[in-house]
């Protein structure tokens, strides 16, 4: 095979250690990139999430969840402290409000209705009369209609529940998940798509805010220009059967310490998504959406997704085949990723 010779070669090396002339001219090229990358993705949060403008539907919901679930939360605590949460009561009860007029009525809404029931019962189960912003409370309480089922406040979980529950898993079922790069012709059953779309559900979420949302798509033409787009897949993308996309909606997040959050809480969807579809026997290769800016607007235009979407990665999916091969894929030694911290001070 013939070398490359060509300038950008020479100039900017491949991935072996730089010498010094190549580091500048990897600056030169990849500084003004990165920082226009950033710009772009600045302008994003600022444009989509609750920063700067808190009263669209999408961000004020979600402003509505993180502070009910902080109210929820003060009260699973083990000694809840009498007449907390003032604060998140003063903006809870103007966010409301101000959804009432705007919105009239949706589920974030009804659930932090509960949730100010549940705050007004547990101070009556104490015996606290004066507890912070107690007729606003119960003027909302009365206002907003109830669901026929619960949508906030607390519930009650067993441990033999639980235990019952995990007692069949085992590190088994996490060690015989592996990417999977080919599968069986047979079509994969979008209920099967389904279930493991309500385990990603239940993924830990940000103040519970459930930031992401699955694309699934069957369309074979779509499969395929989605495919090229992400171009990870080269070599196994016709035999791929589903197409998931899973974003995050930047509408859910708004102080500037949140401007990286999509990513976690999307990160952590996206995982539970894959145990979903391997707890249902199925096949899946994580594609990675490592791209700029223009890629992310053209796959959101491919794919018809919303602006405010940040996109985590695409799943492919499929059925498993009797016996295949995977890459070895061997994983790192435990005790070089993990250290137990038993002894701290803070001279240390
Ligand atoms: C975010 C992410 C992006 C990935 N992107 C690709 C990809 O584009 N193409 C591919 O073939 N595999 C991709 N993978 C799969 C990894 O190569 C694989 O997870 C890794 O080698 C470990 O192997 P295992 O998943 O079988 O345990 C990706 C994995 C992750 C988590």
């Amino acid at each position: 095979m013939s070398e490359d010779k060509s300038l950008s070669k020479r100039l900017l090396g491949a991935g072996h250690v730089p010498t010094l002339r190549k580091k500048l001219a990897r600056s030169i090229y990849y500084v003004p990139t990165i920082v226009a990358e950033a710009v772009r993705d600045a302008k994003h949060y600022l444009t989509h999430s609750g920063t700067l403008n808190v009263s669209p539907i999408g961000q004020l919901s979600a402003r509505i969840t993180q502070t009910y679930h902080n109210i929820e939360k003060g009260l699973s605590l083990p000694a809840p402290r009498p007449r907390f949460g003032a604060v998140h009561l003063a903006n809870l009860i103007d966010y409301m409000r101000t959804y009432r007029e705007l919105y009239e009525d949706g589920p974030e809404l009804r659930s932090a209705r509960d949730v100010l029931a549940a705050y007004a019962a547990f101070h009556d189960s104490i015996g606290v009369d004066d507890y912070p912003y107690k007729r606003s409370i119960g003027e909302l309480v009365a206002e907003i209609p109830s669901s026929e089922s619960q949508m906030g406040g607390l519930r009650k979980v067993y441990k033999r529940d639980i235990l019952a529950a995990t007692q069949g898993t085992d590190e088994n079922f996490f060690l015989h998940r592996h990417s999977i790069r080919k599968f069986t012709e047979e079509d994969v059953d979008l209920g099967l798509i389904e279930t493991a779309i309500k385990v990603a559900q239940k993924a830990p979420a940000v103040c519970n805010r459930q930031s992401g949302f699955v694309h699934v798509i069957t369309d074979k033409k779509l499969i395929e220009a989605a495919l090229k787009l992400q171009g990870g897949a080269r070599g196994f993308a016709e035999g791929v059967n589903k197409v998931a996309v899973v974003t995050t909606d930047t509408r859910s997040f708004s102080h500037i310490t949140e401007r990286n959050q999509g990513w976690i809480d999307g990160g952590l969807f996206a995982m539970s998504f894959l145990y979903g579809l391997h707890m249902n026997g199925l096949g899946t290769c994580c594609l990675n959406w490592s791209k700029t800016n223009a890629q992310s607007d053209a796959m959101r235009k491919l794919i018809g997704a919303n602006p405010w979407e940040s996109i985590i990665m695409l799943v492919a999916i499929g059925h498993l085949q009797d016996e295949f091969e995977v890459p070895f894929s061997i994983r790192k030694d435990p005790a070089s990723i993990s250290r137990v911290i038993a002894d701290w001070s803070e001279s240390a």
